[in-house]
């Protein structure tokens, strides 16, 4: 049976948890919490809900003992602050960058197979740290932020449209930040037809300027970042890897060359499947998507400069 260690019993990290046990996604679920009880006492209570939801996975926490994350296929990694309404993303290197390498240092130490899955922001740079720091081959480095942030943007499609969000199919490339996503307008979909048959310019321009902010919307709303979608969409990357579902999924990967890029972790879509990244999805981006795209990875490289 598979495992899956997720680092950071915090909001993002007990959701992911919580939803990687009741989607059966793996036998073991760890969490690994540098306070002490927090991630034992989620443990206990997602265990307490396992009758009533019925699913048998066996979750247990930990107080920083790395031993207990041992062999674990999949690891994601949510450690670090969460932004606070008015901050961006970015702001938080300073204090996430050391956290991350120090987790990523000891989480291989006891699975040095796993795939590594980054939740913590600035989540394109963290998922660039990591492949700096340990070494790993790029495959086994995926940052979650473009399946999120796609979520959002068929949310926000979904909304204008006034139709059922699972009908709805759209694509953020770029960065996980407020001014560097890329929501595809021209391969958005609703049940196979182009949304732009359906929504006018003005209203998917604004679908698009919603989904860019979509995260400190909500930080403005609770005061702190977003957990729900964020923690299922870890568990739902995960499961790719667990399960081998090869499922396309807008994800932070390591680009040698692809799209017109070198040297960068940043969202494309990606083939996700036992392997990790299995293959990056080139879709021929026209001029002004290139150069969206150029931008962001300028933005994107000169955050990872802080480093
Ligand atoms: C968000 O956008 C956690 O970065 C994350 O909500």
């Amino acid at each position: 049976m598979a495992k899956v260690t997720v680092i950071g019993a915090g909001n993002v990290g007990a959701t992911c948890a919580n939803v990687l046990a009741l989607n059966k996604v793996a036998g073991t679920v760890i969490m690994l919490d540098v306070k002490a009880g927090v991630s034992e006492g989620k443990a206990i209570d997602v265990l307490q809900s396992a009758q009533t939801l019925g699913f048998e996975t066996n979750v247990a926490g930990v107080t920083n003992d790395y031993s207990a994350t041992a062999d674990s296929d999949v690891i994601v990694v949510t450690s670090g602050i969460p932004r606070k309404p008015g901050m961006t993303r970015e702001e938080l290197i300073g204090t996430n960058a050391n956290i991350v390498k120090s987790v990523i240092e000891n989480c291989l130490q006891y699975s040095p197979d796993a795939v590594f899955i980054i939740i913590s922001n600035p989540m394109d740079t963290m998922t660039y740290l990591t492949l700096k720091a340990s070494g790993l081959p790029k495959n086994r480095v995926i940052g979650m932020g473009g399946a999120l942030d796609s979520s959002r943007f068929k949310y926000y499609l979904s909304r204008a449209l006034n139709v059922n969000p699972a009908q709805v199919e759209g694509i953020v490339i770029g960065g996980h930040g407020d001014t560097t996503m890329i929501p595809l307008k021209r391969f958005a979909t609703y049940n196979g037809i182009p949304v732009s048959e359906l929504l006018d310019a003005a209203t998917l321009d604004k679908v698009v300027a919603d989904t860019m902010v979509g995260g400190a919307t909500l930080t403005g709303l609770l005061g702190t970042s977003a957990w729900y979608a964020p923690g299922a969409c870890g568990a739902y990357v995960a499961a790719a890897v667990i399960h081998d579902y090869k499922r396309l999924i807008p994800s932070c990967v390591y680009l040698d060359g692809e799209y017109g890029q070198k040297d960068i972790c940043i969202g494309v879509p990606a083939i996700i499947g036992r392997n990790g990244v299995e293959r990056i999805v080139d879709l021929k981006l026209n001029d002004e998507e290139k150069a969206l795209f150029e931008k962001s990875a300028n933005a994107v490289r000169s955050t990872n400069k802080i480093l």
